[in-house]
């Protein structure tokens, strides 16, 4: 099912050659196609702070500094970061009060250096299980692999 789903994706951003509706696109597609989500989207990096990008969901934060919160955390160190209970998440940010569960999963440029953060909320605890983790990931390898083949960041 996921090798599926990821060709959906494939078609979907093949020959967009601008970042931001790539970003778009996927931040949809992910709401759409993923279920039990409440926000989907992307925090865009500049030097100290990340802004708020592409996403579907409530209006969220529109700033939030490197090392602060999940997404922050998340770009500090480098890797994808689960919380099964953001209430147990010392720092969390709560931009929409349903989210429970988050993923944010570092979005790579051409040089390696993070260009986004995307993040996932879910309105239930432990949403991100193993299944759901590896599809996200899935996503952003051919994401970043179209970046790098469209030199767009
Ligand atoms: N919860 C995030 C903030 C972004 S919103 O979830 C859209 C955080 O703690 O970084």
């Amino acid at each position: 099912m996921n090798n599926e789903m990821i060709d959906t994706y494939v078609a979907l951003i093949d020959k967009d050659d601008q970042l931001i509706s790539v970003f778009a696109n996927t931040a949809a597609w992910i709401m759409e196609m993923i279920p039990q989500l409440n926000w989907s989207g992307f925090y865009l990096t500049q030097e100290q702070v990340c802004s708020l990008g592409p996403f579907q969901g409530r209006p969220a934060c529109n700033r939030i500094g490197y090392g602060q919160g999940v997404v922050g955390t998340a770009w500090q160190q480098g890797v994808p970061i689960i919380v099964d209970d953001v209430h147990a998440f010392v720092g969390h940010i709560a931009c929409d009060v349903r989210s429970q569960s988050e993923l944010v999963v570092p979005v790579h440029g051409l040089n390696g250096k993070i260009i986004a953060l995307l993040d996932l909320d879910a309105p239930v605890i432990k949403r991100f299980n193993e299944k759901t983790v590896a599809l996200v990931k899935s996503l952003v390898d051919v994401m970043e692999s179209h970046i790098k083949s469209y030199n767009l960041g």
